[in-house]
């Protein structure tokens, strides 16, 4: 009994830790305006002091959580952004429910601002998404060598070894 479930148990629990490596390597984080998840996205904020606070990476998604009845979101370029206009944003964000997410997919800058004329009133933030860094224990090795463009870094090593722990762990823990 205890042996056929051992079997199959083990093999789902390393695809899920397998999963679980390639999502968190592969996902941004989710970045929810003015810092909070419950009406970040309102007038009189200074959303250009948040933005200076924080580093956007690619795939990074944008959360704005807001009043639908007042507010929206939209993508504008420089010009609009810096001038407040509304009209023909380059991207109409606003999804109906006051949570709307923007995902960061190139590493430029990006210009938000809510209609309404609510813009006039700090709701505009421009947000510069970068590039992922490398893993920061990868950071202080020497530049690699030419021709071994190996990524398993210390990062990976570390990984795997607390995956070794807490499966292990897991396997004493059931049987
Ligand atoms: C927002 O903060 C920035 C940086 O501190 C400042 O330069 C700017 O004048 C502020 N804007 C408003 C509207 O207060
Ligand atoms: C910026 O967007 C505005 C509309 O919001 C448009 O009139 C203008 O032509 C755009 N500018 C550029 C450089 O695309
Ligand atoms: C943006 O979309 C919302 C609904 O999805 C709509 O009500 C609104 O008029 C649109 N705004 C602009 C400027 O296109
Ligand atoms: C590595 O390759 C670059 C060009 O791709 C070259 O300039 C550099 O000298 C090489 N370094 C070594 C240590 O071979």
């Amino acid at each position: 009994m205890g042996g056929e479930r051992r079997s199959i148990i083990v093999p789902i629990l390393w695809m899920m830790v397998l999963a679980l490596m390639v999502v968190t390597r592969t996902q941004g984080k989710r970045i929810n305006l003015g810092g909070v998840k419950e009406q970040g996205w309102k007038p009189d904020y200074n959303y250009t002091e948040w933005s200076m606070k924080q580093r956007f990476y690619v795939n990074d998604w944008l959360y704005f959580g807001y009043d639908r009845k007042f507010y929206n979101v939209l993508q504008v370029n420089k010009t609009a952004y810096e001038n407040c206009i509304s009209e023909d944003p380059v991207f109409n964000v606003t999804g109906g429910a006051g949570r709307d997410v923007f995902e960061l997919k190139k590493p430029v800058t990006y210009y938000f601002l809510s209609g309404g004329g609510y813009c006039y009133h700090g709701m505009k933030v421009a947000v510069h998404a970068e590039n992922h860094p490398p893993p920061p224990s990868e950071q202080p090795s020497p530049p690699a060598k030419n021709g071994s463009q190996s990524n398993f870094g210390t990062y990976n090593i570390m990984l795997l070894l607390g995956l070794a722990v807490i499966t292990t762990w897991l396997f004493k823990s059931l049987y």
